[in-house]
């Protein structure tokens, strides 16, 4: 007799008409990104027009760069070895085949469309700004997220160091103006090839000495880039870092000279700047130049000591860990990408944390021009006719609001009185039919009959008073 074969339940099959179960649409945005509210805006749109207007008036002209570039435009530039190409980039292939990174930072992509574009033949340096997204898959916390936005300028083509000087003035302009005034600017040079050469020596020589002492990280490092080990944040690392050889004391002589003016310069231009000699930066495409902004406090023995990351200063300055912006130069990249030998130099700012900081200190924002006229309508004929009464005033350049969804006049007056306008146009049933509209100043309370075809003078003639 045959035996009737047993389905265990995992294995069951579906009857046919049963649909797969949906998953569940999770309403939030990936971990480390987010939304920027409307009630946000005002300061974003601070950041902006501060940085842009600063790019403007240094000559800095406006580039847009795909979000997304090959994966080896970075690996290649920001270094195999380094914390954003080993763990922080969103890469994957497309159906195509590519290999694509979404950019974790800009620099990269701009050298690649000045070579594209063969901007080594516009007058030099070739002077760019940009904004926007970028991400990296870092862990999130205060002020680090995977989605964040950066505004940034490049000078392709030039090796003065007064161009680095300029940037350091440009990124602390922007700052200064969002009125976050408790920056300091450290600077470090890390030197040319050929001194960078030597100095690794010296480093993996003491580090060597030091090995049982740092961090599994770090210990990789030592192998494959002993200078990102003065990047590392772990405390124990910190600890042996202190001591380390210091790249400014084994400049060659045009780079010591080069950092010599520049903080010549600096000083001219009266910034407050500190030498960090355990300043190196996360990227490896970076010769000469380092610099980043960082917010400090003074310590207050009140409140504890530093935070993980803080560090306090002789002077007893708490240095905060995040930093408002970064940049150096970087006079190899372009030929390492396949150019033409050309110095550069840059810096890019984080949008966030400047907006964080600027709430935190309570700065001013943006504030959106406020209208001064509202537009209130009643009835089927009335509203098709403001909607034509709207168009010539936003025409005439008068800013108009109205509440065309709401039924009742008294509703719509209220908006108006909320809203704090000058004038209010009534247009009823009858206004519509004769060719008129009531003008209503708000102040007195009074209001006058005036031609339709006559609103837009008449209003603009109020407004002027
Ligand atoms: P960076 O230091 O990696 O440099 O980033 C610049 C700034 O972007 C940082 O100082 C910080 O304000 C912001 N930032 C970086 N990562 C995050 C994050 N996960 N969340 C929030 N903000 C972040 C660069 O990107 C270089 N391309 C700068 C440069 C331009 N060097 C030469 N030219």
């Amino acid at each position: 007799m045959a035996r009737k074969k047993k389905t265990s339940k995992k294995f069951a099959k579906r009857p046919k008409s049963a649909k797969p179960a949906k998953e569940e649409i999770l309403l939030q945005p990936p971990r480390g990104m987010r939304d920027i509210l409307p009630q946000d805006q005002p300061y974003w749109q601070q950041v902006r027009r501060v940085s842009e207007k600063a790019a403007a008036d240094f000559g800095y002209r406006r580039i847009d760069i795909p979000l997304v570039e090959f994966m080896n435009l970075f690996s290649r530039s920001i270094g195999e070895g380094s914390d954003i190409v080993e763990k922080e980039m969103y890469s994957f292939s497309t159906k195509g085949g590519e290999k694509v990174t979404l950019r974790p930072e800009f620099t990269a992509g701009i050298a690649r469309a000045y070579i594209q574009h063969g901007m080594h033949v516009a007058p030099r340096p070739v002077k760019l700004y940009y904004i926007g997204p970028c991400y990296r898959y870092d862990r999130p916390q205060e002020g680090r997220f995977r989605e964040f936005f950066q505004f940034g300028c490049e000078a392709l083509g030039e090796q003065d160091p007064v161009i680095d000087a300029q940037m350091i003035q440009m990124g602390w302009r922007v700052i200064y103006q969002l009125g976050i005034r408790n920056v300091k600017v450290y600077v470090n040079s890390i030197g040319c090839p050929a001194c960078q050469k030597s100095f690794r020596n010296l480093l993996v020589h003491y580090f060597e000495s030091k090995k049982q002492k740092l961090c599994i990280d770090c210990k990789r490092r030592l192998e494959a880039n002993p200078l990102r080990i003065l990047d590392c944040k772990e405390d124990k690392c910190v600890q042996v870092k202190a001591s380390a050889p210091q790249s400014i004391d084994h400049l060659c002589d045009d780079c010591r000279m080069h950092f010599k003016e520049l903080l010549e310069y600096l000083e001219e231009l009266e910034i407050p700047f500190e030498l960090d000699s355990t300043l190196v930066r996360g990227l490896d495409y970076y010769t000469r130049t380092v610099f980043e902004f960082i917010p400090v406090s003074l310590a207050s023995p009140s409140l504890g000591g530093p935070s993980r990351g803080e560090s306090v200063s002789e002077n007893g300055e708490v240095k905060k860990k995040n930093a408002l912006g970064g940049g150096g130069r970087y006079d190899g990249l372009v030929k390492m990408l396949g150019g033409e030998d050309t110095p550069a130099v840059g810096f890019s700012l984080g949008l966030d944390r400047l907006v964080a900081e600027m709430k935190k200190l309570g700065a001013k924002f943006y504030r959106e021009p406020k209208p001064k006229v509202f537009l209130a309508q009643l009835g089927t004929f009335a509203k098709r006719k403001s909607l034509r009464m709207f168009e010539s005033l936003e025409r005439a350049g008068v800013m108009v609001a109205e509440s065309f969804g709401r039924g009742s006049l008294k509703s719509q007056l209220k908006v108006a009185d909320r809203l704090g306008v000058e004038i209010t146009l009534i247009l009823g049933q009858k206004e519509a039919l004769d060719g008129t509209v009531i003008v209503k100043d708000m102040a007195s309370g009074n209001q006058e009959i005036v031609d339709a075809g006559k609103m837009v003078d008449e209003v603009k003639k109020r407004l002027k008073k």
